[in-house]
């Protein structure tokens, strides 16, 4: 089978090398062409994808810029980013390009399958129309269908084959040959009656973790004004063995997905008069958190009889979760701009980050950082992070993850 995909992101590109790791041949649409390059040199941009598993199909995975080679293929999944605009709402730029290029190339009894997450509506509404203007009719001369990716960048123990797959179609049809298709790469696969519910399902999945970390941070903040441990009371609660499901504490929500999507939902539901207060109160508990950091953190060094302005702060992890270098939304980006418009003095180290432009750092080499630091902050504690290391060389270790639970120092304030 020939199959293409149309953006080689964090979503793309594991599931380009899932479908040519089974043997079928696959055409990579990709807008940038420095990530195209990279594919042809066998050479992975992401965590998850190993340069080795690439190199080993380069015969069978043919990245490209252009939509042209797509004529060929029996399956065409898109797999392109889903953003917000300033004003954060729903920005379906790159699937409107998409859509628009694809209909140029789009040929009778192809099958289309959407994979971005978005707003329930998205597949029929915007992306029927775009690619129909083929002159193909969508459900009739190809297939489509919604099927949203459940990726985790980093998690190890769900692969792509062993988490169940959501898959609706427009027609039935459409979901057999989605089906058919999904069936090459996944064990278990999840029927929906149609494109909503499947686009609304991904979205609940996100809501389900922006609502319940929200609820964690704002108990962080109150166990912190209590005087109460808000690690203690999570793992004492988390020994329910029912009824209870564990979310911890944090510096604030990162990444393309949970700080995003919540807002496609929202978007979406104004249409209809009914407001989501919930998703939209759990979006600004999150977003609240990384002003709290830089709150605590300028108490802890007031607690030294230092200042903000000219400590040496140490960022330990900018990624916005452990084993990944994706800085997207990360809080940690938040907290150093706060902290540098107080006027510290900021350094970082972050082993998957070598450099951040936007404050003209580089990552320093962790005993050299800190032993130059006022302070060193944990903010995402990636997994080759030696903890204890930290807190016996820094005069002051601010944790935000709870990876220093089991230590105690007089050096050391937790969340
Ligand atoms: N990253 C995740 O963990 C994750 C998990 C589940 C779902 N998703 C969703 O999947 C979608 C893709 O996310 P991602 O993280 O892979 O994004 P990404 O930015 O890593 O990758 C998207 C790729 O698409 C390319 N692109 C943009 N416009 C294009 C176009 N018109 N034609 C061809 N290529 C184009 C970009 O250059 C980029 O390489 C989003 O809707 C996201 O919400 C992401």
């Amino acid at each position: 089978m020939k199959v293409g995909i149309v953006g080689l992101g964090y979503v793309g590109l594991p599931l380009a090398l899932a479908f040519a790791e089974e043997g079928h041949d696959v055409v990579g649409v990709e807008a940038d062409p420095r990530k195209v390059a990279a594919i042809a040199r066998g050479h992975s941009y992401i965590e998850d994808v190993p340069s080795e598993r690439l190199a080993a199909v380069s015969d069978r995975l043919c990245p490209t810029t252009g939509y042209e080679d797509l004529v060929s293929c029996e399956a065409i999944l898109i797999a392109v980013p889903t953003p917000l605009t300033r004003n954060r709402e729903p920005d379906l730029g790159p699937l409107v390009s998409a859509g628009t290029a694809l209909a140029g190339v789009l040929r009778e009894g192809q099958l289309v399958v959407l994979e971005s997450t978005t707003y329930p509506g998205t597949t029929r509404e915007r992306l029927v129309p775009l690619l129909e203007e083929s002159g193909l009719a969508a459900g009739r001369d190809f297939n489509l269908a919604y099927s949203p990716e459940r990726v985790d960048p980093g998690r190890t123990d769900f692969t792509l084959r062993t988490t169940p797959k959501i898959v609706g179609g427009l027609t039935p049809a459409c979901l057999e040959r989605a089906l058919e298709l999904y069936g090459r790469v996944c064990d278990d696969l999840v029927t929906v009656s149609g494109p909503e519910p499947a686009e609304l399902a991904k979205l609940l999945e996100n809501v389900f973790r922006s609502v319940n970390i929200a609820l964690v941070n704002e108990l962080a903040m109150l166990c912190d004004r209590m005087g109460i441990d808000v690690w203690e009371v999570v793992d004492a609660a988390a020994s329910k063995p029912y009824g209870f499901m564990r979310f911890d504490p944090g510096p604030g929500m990162g990444g393309h997905c949970l700080p995003v999507d919540p807002f496609y939902l929202s978007w979406k539901a104004r249409e209809y008069g009914q407001p989501t207060e919930f998703v939209e109160l759990a979006g600004e508990v999150n977003q609240r958190m990384p002003e709290f950091c830089v709150e605590r953190v300028a108490r802890a060094l007031n607690d030294l009889s230092k200042p903000v302005r000219g400590s040496r702060v140490l960022i330990l992890g900018v990624a916005y979760k452990p084993g990944v270098g994706d800085l997207r939304e990360s809080p940690a980006i938040k907290i150093m701009g706060l902290l540098a418009k107080n006027g510290a003095e900021l350094s970082f180290h972050d082993d998957y980050v070598p450099n951040l432009p936007e404050f003209a750092l580089s990552s320093q080499p962790l005993d050299l950082a800190l032993a130059d630091a006022d302070v060193a902050v944990i903010v995402t504690a990636h997994p080759e992070l030696d903890v204890e290391a930290v807190v016996r060389s820094a005069p002051l270790v601010v944790d935000f993850r709870g990876v220093t639970r089991g230590i105690e120092a007089p050096n050391l304030v937790r969340l």
